[in-house]
């Protein structure tokens, strides 16, 4: 039922394990596996000293980046009060500095891998971004120790998006397995990049790597600061919208397949990327959230999501909302549409009534009005209201 086609390999689901820490082990290979994911990409492979210009790596580290924290869960709002806090919570992650893995250390991960464990493994690689040769080197270094795939990671470094087609081109030649290239959203047009990266070769694109940005956290409390202004690479689900609408925009321009990634902390997230055209969807921040059993949970919540609604395989989802996507300029809406409240579910709290800048809302007899003509069709209360007593109706 959950079986997919990806980029000529055959996944029992479409839960992939992202390339991060999860995946820089034989150990976490292997809970990958026994959690249920459908394949793994390996965490990414780079040569030390030659992965930036001007950036040292010692021992596959950057040099200097060795911070502590390096990885910090965020919740939103009241972040620091243990009371509040659940890691299960809506969360991102920060993190800086992480090691990457050596070429032979992946090698032998790899080899020993294809032994004990069932699913796919995807290797991941890195080079510098305009040296062909070294990413030809590890590309092959990976298919010579039994990867089924390679992801090339195109989405570290912002440069990266004046060769990486080239690269794509440069891999796929030297190479028989099939070539995945995993981009960065911020830097690239999802309309441009796709066929460019199809054309030259591309077995599946996964969308969207890592946020690279500068982001800052302080403890109010002490008050502290917890993670210094640096640049720092961001996952999680706060960042899933700008991931699946990069997807979308993509699926609609390739035919090769698209992995989604970015966000997925559960079933219903995954679905989303599928529904508007991905094939495989990727976890990474949510295993550091709640731990490898997430993937199961992930691929259960969509058996039981598909058998409930009906649906018999993952391809009669696979961009089911493809054609309900509009282009911005069909976005307007014909009015006049007004929200409108329902009197069974409706207790009267007001919470519309204080967000509305319209005064469209009052509230008489425990019940919200809404004033037709003052009403902008904004929406706003639709998503306030705690009962989900308002909808939107054309009048
Ligand atoms: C600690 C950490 C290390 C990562 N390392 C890699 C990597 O080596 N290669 C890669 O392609 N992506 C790497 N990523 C990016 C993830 O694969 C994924 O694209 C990103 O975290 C977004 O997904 P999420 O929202 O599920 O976390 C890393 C992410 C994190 C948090």
């Amino acid at each position: 039922m959950l079986e997919v086609n990806y980029a000529g390999l055959r996944l029992k689901n479409p839960i992939i394990v992202a390339s991060a820490t999860p995946s820089m082990s034989l150990d976490g290979l292997k809970k990958a596996n026994d959690s249920g994911a459908g394949a793994v990409v390996i965490k990414s492979v780079v040569f030390p000293k030659k992965y930036l210009k001007n950036m040292e790596y010692v021992e596959g580290r950057p040099a200097g980046l060795k911070p502590s924290p390096r990885f910090l869960l965020l919740n939103q709002g009241e972040t620091y009060n243990s009371s509040l806090t659940d890691k299960r919570a809506y969360f991102t992650l920060f993190r800086v500095g992480e090691p990457y893995l050596k070429p032979d250390e992946a090698a032998e991960m790899i080899e020993r891998g294809k032994k004990d464990i069932d699913i796919p493994i995807i290797g991941s690689v890195a080079g510098a971004v305009d040296d062909y040769e070294e990413w030809k080197k590890l590309a092959r270094i990976m298919e010579d120790s039994g990867a089924d795939a390679i992801e090339l990671n195109l989405h570290c470094i912002p440069v990266v998006k004046y060769t990486n087609s080239k690269i794509v081109r440069a891999v796929r030649q030297a190479v028989a397995i099939p070539v995945i290239a995993k981009l960065m959203c911020a830097w690239e047009n999802p309309e441009s990049i796709g066929p460019e990266l199809e054309k030259a070769g591309a077995s599946a694109i996964t969308a969207v790597g890592t946020f690279g940005m500068p982001v800052m956290e302080l403890d109010v409390e002490t008050p502290r600061i917890l993670l210094q202004p640096s640049y720092y690479g961001a996952g999680g689900p706060w960042l899933r919208p700008v991931g699946l609408a990069f997807v979308s925009k993509l699926a609609k321009v390739v035919k090769i397949p698209i992995s989604g990634v970015t966000g997925v902390v559960s079933w219903q997230d995954a679905v989303k990327y599928i529904l508007v055209g991905a094939t495989t969807v990727q976890v990474c921040a949510a295993i550091y959230a709640k731990g490898y059993k997430v993937l199961g949970e992930i691929t259960q919540g969509i058996k039981e999501f598909m058998e409930r609604k009906g649906y018999e395989k993952i391809q009669d989802l696979k961009g089911f909302l493809q054609k309900d996507i509009l282009p911005r300029e069909h976005l307007e809406y014909d009015p006049p549409i007004r929200a409108l409240v329902d009197e069974d579910l409706c207790n009267g709290c007001g919470d519309c009534r204080e967000s509305c800048f319209f005064e469209a809302i009052t509230v008489e007899d425990d019940l919200a009005r809404i004033e037709a003509e003052r009403c902008d069709g904004c929406g706003l209360c639709v998503s306030i209201c705690p009962l989900r007593a308002i909808t939107m109706r054309k009048v």
